[in-house]
């Protein structure tokens, strides 16, 4: 089938973030506020007939790759149900998963049954402790435990996702590392994205491990990056991966000799001439950007019984006013620098 979702600089758009709850079972400090955020209301968020319904919508515009997200998708009650829905949809070719890994032990087996082998599993910290105290309380022997066994299952891709706070030291790089040399397992090390409304207040409340100001943090970045080469070159001989992994922004590196590979994902302007995705947030909004407040209110259309016609032409014109890159600097530490205007768990990722 030829592409229909097209955007105004020939980007073909064949990728979709599909966040299914905004729910989670844990409260990361540069995610949600600590008292929580106002969740949906059950009536708001989409239902499963309403997703596969917007997914086969989207397919049959081009849509081909599906990576489920949340806030945490494995709390939304029944999930497996709703990735078998969506597996029957022809013309997807694959899907995806991001979870905070907690409660993915459990649900392994049904996993690989469904063909979702590509899994992401965010983990900041290697250290039970630092852990707890990131993720406000999350236990991490559940994650671990989790990602050990999606290794025996055979799972075709693990990825951890680690978000660089001021709590990664080099005692944590250093094992992350180990990890890939050890495991057939990638790691990406993440800039964090500044989330609006995880201000001063959150930072005060979460005694400095995220720091609010901008300068800092953004300095905080580049010395990290510059200590994870360090720590590399100390490790082994590493060079950098030519060949594309998966379908994403990350650059990655490997160890020489090692099972798994280094990634790093930048919040830069540059990985944008290549952007290949939408999202659909819980809510039943298509988001075209995660830097983007323009929303395209699906949701709305189908309650309203619009034709899907009539709704595929409306949103191949949304997706060309996709901007070019996202409208935000470069370095966020200066004031007009635009946020991202929802938490990142209602938005996925
Ligand atoms: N900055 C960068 N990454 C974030 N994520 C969540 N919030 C942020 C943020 N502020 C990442 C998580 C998860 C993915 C879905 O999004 O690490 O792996
Ligand atoms: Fe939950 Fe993920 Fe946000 Fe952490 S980053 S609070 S795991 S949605």
């Amino acid at each position: 089938m030829s592409p229909l979702l097209i955007d105004s600089y020939k980007r073909e758009i064949d990728y979709l973030r599909l966040s299914i709850t905004d729910r989670c079972n844990l409260r990361c400090i540069y995610c949600m506020p600590q008292k929580g955020i106002q969740l949906l209301s059950r009536s708001e968020i989409l239902t499963f007939e309403e997703i596969i319904k917007i997914v086969q919508i989207l397919v049959e515009l081009g849509i081909k790759k599906i990576r489920i997200t949340g806030g945490e998708p494995l709390v939304r009650d029944n999930f497996l149900d709703l990735i078998g829905k969506i597996k029957k949809i022809k013309g997807i070719e694959d899907i995806s998963l991001t979870t905070n890994g907690i409660l993915l032990n459990k649900y392994l087996p049904r996993l690989y049954e469904l063909d979702v082998k590509r899994i992401n599993i965010s983990l900041d910290s290697l250290d039970p402790v630092k852990y707890k105290e990131i993720t406000r309380g999350g236990e991490i022997s559940e994650v671990l435990n989790g990602i050990s066994n999606a290794i025996n299952i055979g799972f075709s891709s693990i990825k951890i996702n680690i978000v660089m706070t001021v709590l990664l030291d080099k005692e944590d790089i250093w094992k992350f590392i180990k990890l890939t040399i050890d495991n057939p397992i990638d790691i990406r090390f993440i800039e964090m994205m500044p989330v609006l409304g995880l201000g001063s207040i959150e930072c005060s409340s979460t005694s400095n491990i995220m720091d609010s100001n901008s300068a800092k943090l953004n300095n905080f970045t580049k010395n990290s990056i510059k200590e994870i080469f360090l720590i590399m070159g100390k490790m082994g001989k590493y060079y950098k991966i030519k060949k594309p992994i998966g379908y994403g922004p990350a650059v990655y590196y490997k160890i020489e000799g090692g099972k798994g590979n280094i990634g790093f994902i930048f919040n830069d302007k540059n990985c944008c001439s290549s952007c290949n995705r939408i999202r659909l947030t819980p809510g039943g909004t298509i988001k075209l950007c995660l830097f983007s407040d323009k929303e395209f209110d699906i949701k709305r259309k189908i309650r309203s019984k619009i034709n899907t016609e009539e709704i595929k032409i409306d949103l191949m014109n949304f997706v060309k006013t996709k901007s070019e890159n996202r409208q935000c600097s470069q370095n966020f530490n200066t004031a007009d620098s635009i946020k991202i205007s929802n938490f990142m768990n209602q938005i996925g990722g």
